[in-house]
C-alpha cells in the first residue's frame, strides 16, 4: 500500500508584530534582523488564542481539500513543542474539537522536524495496512515560551499550524520516502528548562527565565545546515535521484541562511526553493506544512512534480520527505 497527500491547510494568528515593532521592544533594528535572519514579520497568538486554536483550523482546511469527513479519520498526530498542556496531548483535543471518533491521537516531540516525524509515522503506518486516513499537523505558539527581552531569540520565533491529510492510495505512490534522524549529544543546545520534571513548577522554582527557550545560536546554525544537507542526500539517494530533479525545495524555514547554504550545497537554484518565513519567522514544527500549503494554494505544485521536504530542531531532530505530488493546481 501506497500513501500520499490529499489535502492540505493552515492556519494564522491576524495579529502581526514587525520588524518595527521590536525596535521599540529590544536592542535591535529591522536592517540586522533582515540581514542576519531574512525574517521581516511574524504572527503571535493572542489572549485566548491556543495552539489546538491553529491547529483544529489547519486540519479543517486539510480535511475539506480532501472531501473527507473527520469520522474516516484513523490516526491524529500534532507535532509541537507548545501543546496547550503537558497533557493531555493537543492531538486528543483536536479528536475532540473535530469530532474525529475514530482515530487514535497522540502528540509527537520533535521541535521543528515534529511534521515530518508525524509525516514518517504515517506514511509508516498506511504503508504496513494498518490505516487508511491520517491527519498530520505541525502546530506551534512559540510565542508563549519566547523571552521577549532578549534579541538573540526573540526576533526569530512565531505562531500558526499547517497539517495534511495522508490516504492509503493503491496505485498513487505519493510519499517517495520519508527520512528521519535524531542527535540527542546536542540536547542541550536549544531547549525550554523549565516544565519538565528537571525543573517542576514548585514555588521554589518558579523562575519565567526558565521556561523560555534556550538558543545557542551559532552552534545550532552549523548543526543545521549540514544536518539539512544530509537529510536531503538521504530522500534522493534513496529515490536514484539528484537535485536537479527536483521541482520543489520546501525547507524548515528557520533562517533565510540556513535555507541558503543548504540550497547551495545541494546546488538548487533559487527558484526551486520555497520561501515564506519573512512572514511568518521561524513556526517550529508548523514551518513546513504552512509552507507546503501555501505553494499548493498558490499555484507552485504540479500533479508529478518531484518536492523535497527538509527539516531541522531541536533534540537535535531532523529529516526529509520526498513526494511525488498526487493533486491537480487548485485553480486549474
Ligand atoms: N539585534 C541586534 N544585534 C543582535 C541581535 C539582534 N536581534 N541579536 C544578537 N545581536 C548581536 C550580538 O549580541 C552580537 O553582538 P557582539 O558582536 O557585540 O557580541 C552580534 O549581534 C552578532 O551575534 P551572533 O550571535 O554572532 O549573530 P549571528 O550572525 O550568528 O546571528 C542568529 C544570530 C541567532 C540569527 C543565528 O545564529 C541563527 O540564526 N542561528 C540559528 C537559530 C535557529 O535557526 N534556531 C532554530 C533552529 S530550528
Amino acid at each position: 500500500m501506497n500513501a500520499t497527500i490529499t489535502g492540505t491547510g493552515s492556519a494564522l494568528p491576524a495579529k502581526i508584530l514587525t520588524n518595527a515593532d521590536l525596535e521599540l521592544m529590544v536592542d535591535t533594528s529591522d536592517e540586522w534582523i533582515t540581514s542576519r535572519t531574512g525574517i521581516k514579520e511574524r504572527r503571535i497568538a493572542a489572549a485566548g488564542e491556543y495552539t489546538s486554536t491553529f491547529a483544529a483550523e489547519a486540519a479543517r482546511r486539510a480535511i475539506s481539500m480532501a472531501g473527507i469527513s473527520p469520522e474516516e479519520l484513523d490516526l491524529i498526530i500534532v507535532g509541537t513543542v507548545t501543546p496547550d498542556f503537558p497533557f493531555p496531548s493537543t492531538a486528543c483535543i483536536i479528536q475532540n474539537e473535530l469530532g474525529a471518533c475514530n482515530a487514535v491521537a497522540f502528540d509527537v516531540s520533535a521541535a521543528c522536524s515534529g511534521f515530518i516525524y508525524g509525516l514518517s509515522i504515517a506514511d509508516s503506518f498506511i504503508r504496513s495496512g494498518r490505516i487508511k486516513k491520517a491527519l498530520v499537523i505541525g502546530a506551534e505558539v512559540l510565542s508563549r515560551v519566547v523571552d521577549w527581552s532578549d534579541r538573540n531569540t526573540c526576533i526569530l520565533f512565531g505562531d500558526g499550524a499547517g497539517a495534511a491529510i495522508v490516504e492509503a492510495a493503491e496505485d498513487l505512490k505519493g510519499i517517495l520516502s520519508t527520512h528521519i534522524f535524531s542527535n540527542g549529544s546536542c540536547w542541550n543546545l536549544l531547549y525550554q528548562p523549565g516544565s519538565g520534571s528537571r525543573n517542576p513548577a514548585t514555588d521554589r522554582s518558579v523562575d519565567p527565565a526558565l521556561f523560555f527557550i534556550n538558543m545557542e545560536g551559532n552552534e545550532v546554525f552549523k548543526h543545521a545546515v549540514r544536518a539539512m544537507e544530509e537529510a536531503a542526500l538521504a530522500a534522493l539517494e534513496a529515490n536514484g535521484m539528484t537535485a536537479s530533479e527536483l521541482s520543489l525545495f520546501i525547507p524548515h524555514q528557520a533562517n533565510i541562511r540556513i535555507v541558503n547554504a543548504t540550497a547551495k550545497r545541494l546546488a538548487l537554484p533559487a527558484e526551486k526553493v520555497f520561501i515564506n518565513l519573512h512572514n511568518y519567522g521561524n513556526t517550529s514544527a508548523a514551518s513546513i506544512p504552512i509552507a507546503l500549503d501555501e505553494a499548493n494554494r498558490q499555484g507552485w505544485l504540479k500533479r508529478g512534480d518531484s518536492i523535497l521536504l527538509d527539516a531541522f530542531g531541536g533534540g537535535f531532530t531532523y529529516g526529509s520527505a520526498l513526494l511525488r505530488w498526487q493533486l491537480d493546481p487548485l485553480n486549474s
